[in-house]
């Protein structure tokens, strides 16, 4: 089967498509899955170059990507077909998900061997169009519901500023926040994404084309928002905090984030810890389905282009979700 793998840290010239792995075996809790599409992150980037905290325990060779959408082909040794039936990931369904914790196998191949836990069913009226979409939902998915309900804790009536509003989490954070009674959202992206960000409902700050800064100032009356969810961090982190309201909160994305000039300031500052869960997934289903969540999967690859994907990624522009289409 053909599957991507990297067997030293460095550029993305480091990854190939081998065409004749052998094909894994369902390992005790888990199940075999034929991959259709791939969900790719920053963090596979960041994995790959050395940079990302999970860099340092990984065993080289290794794979890239976290999550996929595919169907089950068959069970673990020690798993019940009738259990995996009414849990809905039964060999032949359709699935998503992403590997959790500490495992850290790549999910960037034709079939792959993961946790019946890690997966939820896809709902029977979903289009194998709409599958690539389903790839990329469950790791940002789950970040934004951290970000929300775990770390944020936005409240009925509170106003939020999103940056980076037009990328993979932050087309769900907005959403999100205005599920959780925010009563008014501002999203930061290029002026290119500014009608995205609109559709998503919130009043897009286009950075390239104006002041950030001074929108929020002028628009909030001098006083600042009560919750930043900042997914890009690199120039929005500090100056982000001259930007809150009294008692303000800030959450930043990247888990190597350096929260320390909050904290000096004593503003509470939280980078969000992921927490899996076939619930939290079956969320993110209700959402998807009923439209509340519109995640886009604005490319699709094929699997052998994954150089240029994590190029695109390193980028730091992605609208919506990068995948790769595991058979092409
Ligand atoms: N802590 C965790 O568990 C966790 C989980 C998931 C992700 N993350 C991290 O969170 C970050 C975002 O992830 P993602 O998947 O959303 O990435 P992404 O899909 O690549 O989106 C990044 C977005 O940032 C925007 N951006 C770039 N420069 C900007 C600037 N100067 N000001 C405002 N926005 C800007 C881009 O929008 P424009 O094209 O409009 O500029 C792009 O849409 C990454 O660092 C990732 O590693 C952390």
């Amino acid at each position: 089967m053909r599957e991507i793998r990297f067997d030293s840290f460095g550029g993305p010239e480091v990854l190939t498509l081998h065409t004749d792995a052998p094909q894994p075996v369902a390992g005790p809790g888990e199940v075999l899955v034929e991959v259709a599409y791939v969900g790719l992150n920053p963090l596979d980037y960041k994995i790959r170059d050395g940079s990302s905290g999970r860099s340092k325990d990984l065993v080289l060779p290794a794979g890239t990507g976290r999550e996929m959408a595919g169907v089950v082909l068959s069970a673990g040794p020690d798993l019940d077909e009738a259990e995996l039936e009414a849990r809905g990931v039964a060999p032949g369904t359709r699935v998503f998900g992403m590997r959790a914790g500490a495992d850290q196998r790549g999910t960037a191949a034709e079939v792959i061997a993961i946790a019946a836990d890690d997966l939820a069913p896809i709902p029977d009226e979903v289009t194998a169009e709409e599958l690539p979409r389903w790839a990329g939902l469950a790791l940002v998915g789950l970040t934004a519901i951290a970000v929300v309900r775990d770390s944020a804790r936005i409240a009925e009536g509170e106003t939020v500023l999103v940056h980076g509003g037009a990328g993979g989490v932050g087309q769900l954070l907005i959403p999100m926040a205005l599920e959780a009674g925010a009563a008014q959202v501002w999203a930061t992206g290029r002026a290119a994404n500014a009608e995205r960000i609109r559709e998503l409902g919130a009043t897009p700050i286009a950075y390239d084309d104006a002041d950030w800064r001074a929108e929020i100032d002028e628009a909030t009356g001098g006083r600042g928002v009560d919750v930043v969810l900042d997914t890009h961090y690199f120039t929005t982190f500090v100056p982000s905090l001259d930007h809150l309201a009294p008692g303000g909160r800030i959450v930043t994305l990247p888990t190597l984030a350096d929260t320390s000039p909050a904290t000096e300031r004593g503003i509470e500052v939280h980078v969000p810890q992921l927490v899996p869960g076939r619930d939290r997934l079956d969320h993110l289903v209700q959402g998807l389905r009923s439209g509340a969540y519109p995640l886009e999967a604005s490319t699709v690859l094929p699997l052998g282009e994954i150089a240029r994907a994590h190029r695109l990624l390193a980028e730091g522009h992605t609208r919506g979700k990068l995948v790769l289409d595991a058979h092409a």
